[in-house]
């Protein structure tokens, strides 16, 4: 028998302990030995739940008892989480957690810690809910030279984006059947914001190019500057809005954003909608892959945090995963890189055409009954060009970057 201990027994980490209930004997056949659940840390009490008598408050009751082997960090934020994870490894204990901002802050170093220890620090769960994405990235693209992944990473936000797409449902509405769903953070400023989909892209980023990307250097924009007069837009042009985070090198160069963007039909990631999440590689020899499924929600994040501590199960003294360099990847200003731009210009399109052409050139205009104002699709331009032209005319409402 292996002994595992849950740390944090909220949406994920009551899915971690349901994942062990339900599929309890297959996973002894895959490890070889049943997985027992000795401990949840929380600071709640659980009267009734199946768990009330393995609930602890006190993390070293955890930390001291050598008969576990693994611990599963389910908490979520940095703290207290980075300080039980560290100890929890420098105690020769390996580690799963779900925790993107704690992956995105201190990977390097738990990483690190792992691999001196002979053990694991294993995060799959942290990027794309239920998607094998890590793993793939670390086993199974290593012949590759990665030069970009795109990905809708938030289930959240997608999912808010797709039922104002289809249903054309209000912002705060979906945000809260997101949030009774289980899929919002407890801020769910970090999924709007787009913070959450910075710190997954980061994550991959430094998993894809062997250096550490940090999230803070990521140029991130959020959703909540897009409206239903935008959907109408994205409907007439027979494209959808999505939230991307991308990483890619060109040039020589890289380049990391969050932001939303005005996708067509036939990109790979249009068809992922609700709470699903997409992630499309590239590699030079591979060329493209696409990995698709549930980016949030209790029971498909903790399918793969279990099949994280399946793997430790079975490497208990063995580093399976080697850090990415600690030195960081230098991004480059996004005001380098190009594209086209859709852009919200209030007022009559005839009778601002002058203005429009003199500064974004020759543009693709759009018109909507009834709306006070038009749209373009202006040339492909640099971020830098954009900023330039939109600084010359009047009455810009909303500007959507557009991927090809
Ligand atoms: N709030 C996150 C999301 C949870 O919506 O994607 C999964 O990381």
């Amino acid at each position: 028998m292996i002994n595992i201990a849950v740390m944090g027994y909220g949406t994920i980490g009551s899915g971690v302990v349901k994942v062990i209930d339900i599929n309890g004997e297959s996973i002894a056949k895959k490890v070889g030995e049943e997985l027992n659940v000795k401990y949840v840390l929380d600071l709640r009490s659980f009267p009734g739940d199946p768990i009330e008598e393995k609930v602890v408050h006190d993390v070293d009751i955890i930390l001291n008892d050598p008969d576990v082997k693994i611990v599963v960090e389910t908490m979520g934020g940095v703290k207290p989480a980075y300080d039980f994870v560290k100890r929890a490894l420098l105690a020769g204990k390996s580690v799963a957690t779900s925790n993107k901002e704690l992956v995105a802050k201190h990977g390097t170093e738990l990483l690190e810690i792992a691999q001196e220890k002979n053990i694991n620090f294993l995060f799959e769960a942290s990027v794309g809910g239920g998607i094998p994405i890590i793993r793939p990235l670390n086993q199974c693209l290593t012949s590759d030279e990665i030069y970009e992944i795109t990905g809708i990473l938030n289930g959240t936000t997608n999912y808010i984006l797709t039922k104002m797409a289809k249903e054309g449902a209000e912002f705060d509405d979906v945000l809260k059947q997101a949030q009774a769903n289980g899929y919002a953070e407890r801020n769910p400023a970090a999924d709007i914001e787009g913070f959450d989909a910075c710190r997954k892209i980061a994550i991959l980023s430094s998993l894809a190019y062997g250096s550490m990307v940090d999230f803070e250097d990521i140029h991130t924009e959020g959703i909540t500057n897009i409206s239903a007069v935008d959907f109408k837009y994205a409907a007439k042009l027979g494209r959808s809005i999505k939230l991307f985070g991308t990483s890619k090198k060109k040039d020589g160069k890289y380049f990391a954003l969050v932001a939303p963007v005005m996708i067509n039909e036939n990109h790979a990631l249009f068809a992922v909608n609700d709470v699903f999440n997409g992630i499309l590689v590239k590699g030079n020899v591979v060329d493209q892959v696409m990995f698709y499924g549930r980016g949030a929600g209790s029971l498909p994040t903790a399918s793969a945090v279990v099949a994280d501590v399946i793997e430790a199960a079975k490497n208990l003294n063995n580093n399976m995963m080697k850090p990415w360099k600690a030195e960081k990847l230098a991004l480059s200003d996004i005001s380098e890189d190009t594209k086209k731009f859709f852009v919200r210009i209030s007022g009559v399109a005839e009778d601002k055409k002058a203005e429009v052409e003199a500064a974004f050139g020759d543009a693709e205009y759009i018109t909507i009954d009834g709306l006070e104002e038009f749209a373009i699709i202006t040339p492909v331009m640099s971020e830098a060009e954009y900023k330039a032209a939109a600084a010359k005319v009047d009455g810009i409402i909303n500007m959507i970057r557009i991927e090809e």
